[in-house]
């Protein structure tokens, strides 16, 4: 699809990923808006847009009232990114409930509260396209981010049934599975990781923009994207 004048919510799009898709999107002409909780967070990334057509909005993915509010004066999404995402790292033993709540009310709730607000005028008007970014954590067992995976897995396991409720309708539905990126995930969650060899947002933001503008005769089902290993 030509991107130009196409109404997209990110979100999350305040930092990391979210916030080169942003970039990436506004340079193809997108009306881009995102919903991310830290106010300071989403005027800085507006300032370093610089952009009218990036709207912030500061709000919770995982609270339903507070998105309704915003989804509903967005009005039109023609594309919706699932990016908004938290991490938890340690064993089950060492995890504690509320984090364990946390992560499964932003990585679970939030991705399924956002599409169900956002779908009924992508059905209505038969058309639109939903990326939702799993990982490769949504795709095999890893050790020592066991509910994290499990949040991860439950993302892939809700693109893959939404995408056969939708087939016959022109709604379509995509997981994004990238490994490992610099980006301050692990450090937001109170992690410190050596993580600046890892993939570049701008880069794999570029892979959902391939599989944006090119779903006229296929649909890219999914990406899944790894750090070639001798490039580190
Ligand atoms: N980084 C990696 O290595 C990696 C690998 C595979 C997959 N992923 C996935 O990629 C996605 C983006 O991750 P990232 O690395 O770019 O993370 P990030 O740099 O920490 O950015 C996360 C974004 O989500 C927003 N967010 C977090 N919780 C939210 C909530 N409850 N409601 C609304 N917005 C919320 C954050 O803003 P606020 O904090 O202000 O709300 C921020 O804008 C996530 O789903 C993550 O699981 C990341």
């Amino acid at each position: 699809m030509k991107l130009k004048d196409k109404i997209v919510l990110i979100t999350g799009g305040s930092e990391g990923l979210g916030f080169s898709i942003a970039k990436l999107l506004l340079e193809k002409g997108s009306i881009v808006h995102t919903i991310a909780r830290d106010k300071k967070k989403l005027k800085e990334a507006s300032k370093k847009l610089n952009n009218p057509n990036f709207h912030t909005n500061q709000g919770n993915v995982s609270s339903f009232e507070s998105i309704e509010l915003i989804i509903k004066r967005i009005g039109d999404i023609d594309i919706l990114i699932n990016n908004a995402g938290i991490w938890l790292e340690g064993s089950l033993l060492s995890n504690k409930q509320d984090q364990i709540s946390k992560v499964i009310d932003v990585n679970i709730k939030g991705v399924i509260y956002v599409t169900k607000l956002v779908l009924p005028l992508m059905i209505k008007k038969n058309d639109g396209f939903i990326i939702n970014i799993s990982s490769t954590s949504g795709l095999v067992g890893k050790g020592n981010q066991v509910v994290y995976v499990a949040s991860k897995y439950a993302v892939t396991g809700f693109t893959e049934s939404l995408k056969e409720d939708l087939k016959t309708t022109d709604v379509k539905v995509a997981g994004f599975y990238p490994g490992g990126m610099n980006t301050k995930l692990f450090e937001n969650a109170g992690n410190q990781k050596d993580n600046q060899q890892w993939m570049n947002t701008d880069e794999v933001a570029s892979a959902i923009i391939f599989m944006l503008e090119n779903d006229a005769t296929m649909l890219i089902d999914h990406i899944v994207l790894k750090k070639r290993k001798n490039l580190i």
